[in-house]
C-alpha cells in the first residue's frame, strides 16, 4: 500500500510517497523550506503544495514537532505558538482533500527505525532521540511505543535540554564536536539516570555525521545512529496511518 508521508520540521517540510510494506520511498523526496514564522495557514499551504506535487489522492501521514492528541497539537516549542490547541489533522485534511493522520515527529521516526531500521527486533527499552531544530524523543519497550514523550524538554543544569544540546544549538553556538559531545554526554547521562535504557538510537540530519560525535560520548548505554537517516520521518509518518505500534 502506498501512503504520502510528510515530515513537518523547523527548517524544512519534506514529503514522499512510501510503500508501507517495505518502508521504501517510491518517489523522490520533495522538500520546501518552512515558511518564516511557521504560521498554521502558511504551513498548511506548503503541505497542500506537496500533496499537489505528487498529484496525491489517498491517505496522508504527517509527522509534526509537538505532542498530539486526537489530531490536536498540545504544545509547540519551535513553530508559531498559534499551533497550540489547534486541530491540525482537520486543517491538513481540509487543504489537501485527503484523509490525514498526524503524530509526533520523533514518535513516527522511531516507529520507522523500530520497524525497518536500527531498532528492528531490538529487545528491552529503546530510546530514539532526534537532534535537529529541537530534541525529539520516542520510547519503546519490546516494540511498544509510549507516545508523546517530551524528554527534549527535561531540565539539565536548570536549562531546557533542547536549547543546549539540539543540533540547532550546536550550529548557533558554533560548537566544536568535542564541546557538543560534552553537552550531549550530560544530556544522555540524565536520560540514563531516569530511564536505564538498553539502547539509544540517534536520528535527525546530524546522524549522517555520527562518526564525529558518537565515539566522544561518555555514556554507559549502547548508542547507534539511525539507519534511515533523513527518511525516517517521512516513512514513519506514512506508517502512522496504520497506528503507532510496531507491527513487524
Ligand atoms: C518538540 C517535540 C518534537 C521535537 C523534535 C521539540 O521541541 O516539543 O514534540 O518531537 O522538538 O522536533
Amino acid at each position: 500500500m502506498h501512503v504520502l508521508g510528510i515530515d513537518v520540521g523547523g527548517s524544512g517540510i519534506k514529503g514522499a510517497v512510501v510503500d508501507i510494506e517495505t518502508g521504501e520511498l517510491v518517489t523522490e523526496r520533495h522538500r520546501i523550506k518552512t515558511p518564516k514564522g511557521a504560521e498554521p495557514e502558511d504551513v498548511a499551504k506548503v503541505v497542500a503544495k506537496i500533496a499537489k506535487h505528487f498529484n496525491w489522492q489517498g491517505p496522508i501521514g504527517i509527522g509534526f514537532p509537538g505532542p498530539i492528541k486526537g489530531g490536536v497539537i498540545m504544545m509547540i516549542a519551535n513553530l508559531s505558538q498559534r499551533w497550540a490547541g489547534l486541530d491540525a489533522a482537520s486543517l491538513f485534511a481540509e487543504v489537501t482533500g485527503c484523509p490525514v493522520t498526524i503524530a509526533n515527529d520523533a514518535d513516527v521516526a522511531g516507529l520507522a527505525e523500530m520497524t525497518f531500521g536500527a531498532g528492528k527486533k531490538q529487545p528491552g527499552t529503546v530510546i530514539m532521540i532526534t537532534l535537529g531544530t529541537g530534541i525529539g524523543t520516542a520510547i519503546f519497550t519490546h516494540g511498544h511505543l509510549v507516545p508523546n514523550t517530551e524528554f527534549g524538554h527535561v531540565e539539565v543544569n536548570g536549562k531546557d535540554a533542547e536549547t543546549r544540546a539540539s543540533d540547532a544549538a550546536r550550529q548557533r553556538e558554533e560548537m566544536s564536536w568535542k564541546k557538543y559531545a560534552k553537552r550531549l554526554t550530560r544530556y544522555f547521562n540524565t536520560l540514563e539516570m531516569l530511564f536505564w535504557p538498553d539502547l539509544f538510537i540517534i536520528g535527525g540530519g546530524i546522524s549522517k555525521e555520527h562518526e564525529n560525535f558518537l565515539p566522544l560520548l561518555e555514556i554507559k548505554t549502547k548508542i547507534i545512529p539511525a539507519q534511515m537517516l533523513n527518511e525516517a520521518g517521512i516513512v514513519g509518518a506514512a506508517l502512522a496511518t496504520q497506528g503507532l505500534q510496531v507491527k513487524k
